[in-house]
């Protein structure tokens, strides 16, 4: 992929979270330092994908918001785009597994461009679902795009996982 012009796309919540059992507060998200690691190895550009309305701090408070709008097929909204999605080919889209899938703001995020052509590259962390349903919903959410094999790493992992990005981005 050495030629091809390529982005990461991210979406990553800091705060209270459960890693490895216990709540911890990240002020680093987990997709966050895979992002980062991805990006020192194939320097591509990064977006941040956030949202207006914030997700609470409280990680059981962020479960119950991110379960109601999953329910509700919601699809939250972002504060920026991307505003050169057409040069690109290759897009890395990381995001935490809510609820055995992608944030709904992923969705959000995926219906606003068109990916013909395009190859995606999708990663997760997680707490032990891995990549959940996430590649299939991509695949709907981007009919004409070439989705690739995704790579799930566990939250409590992200700091030791630098061989693993390396190994899975050749
Ligand atoms: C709202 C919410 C729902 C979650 N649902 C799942 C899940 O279904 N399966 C799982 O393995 N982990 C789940 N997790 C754990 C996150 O995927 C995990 O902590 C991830 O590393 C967080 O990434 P982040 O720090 O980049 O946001 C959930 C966490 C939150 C906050």
């Amino acid at each position: 992929m050495k030629n091809l012009k390529s982005l990461i796309a991210y979406f990553s919540r800091k705060g209270n979270n459960y890693v490895g059992g216990s709540i911890v507060n990240l002020t680093i998200g987990n997709t966050e330092v895979i992002a980062n690691k991805i990006q020192e190895l194939t320097g591509s550009d990064m977006f941040e994908i956030e949202t207006v309305k914030s997700y609470p701090k409280d990680y059981t408070e962020t479960t119950n918001v991110a379960k109601k709008e999953l329910r509700e097929n919601a699809r939250p909204e972002l504060t920026e785009i991307v505003d050169d999605m057409d040069s690109y080919d290759v897009i890395y889209i990381g995001y935490p597994n809510w609820w055995g899938t992608m944030p709904m703001a992923v969705y959000t995020f995926l219906e606003s461009y068109d990916f013909s052509g395009k190859t995606i590259v999708p990663y997760c962390t997680h707490e032990g679902s891995g990549m959940g349903s996430s590649e299939r919903d991509i695949k709907k959410l981007c009919p004409n795009a070439k989705v690739l094999s995704g790579l799930a790493i566990q939250g409590g992992s992200v700091k030791s996982a630098a061989g693993t990005i390396k190994s899975w981005l050749s």
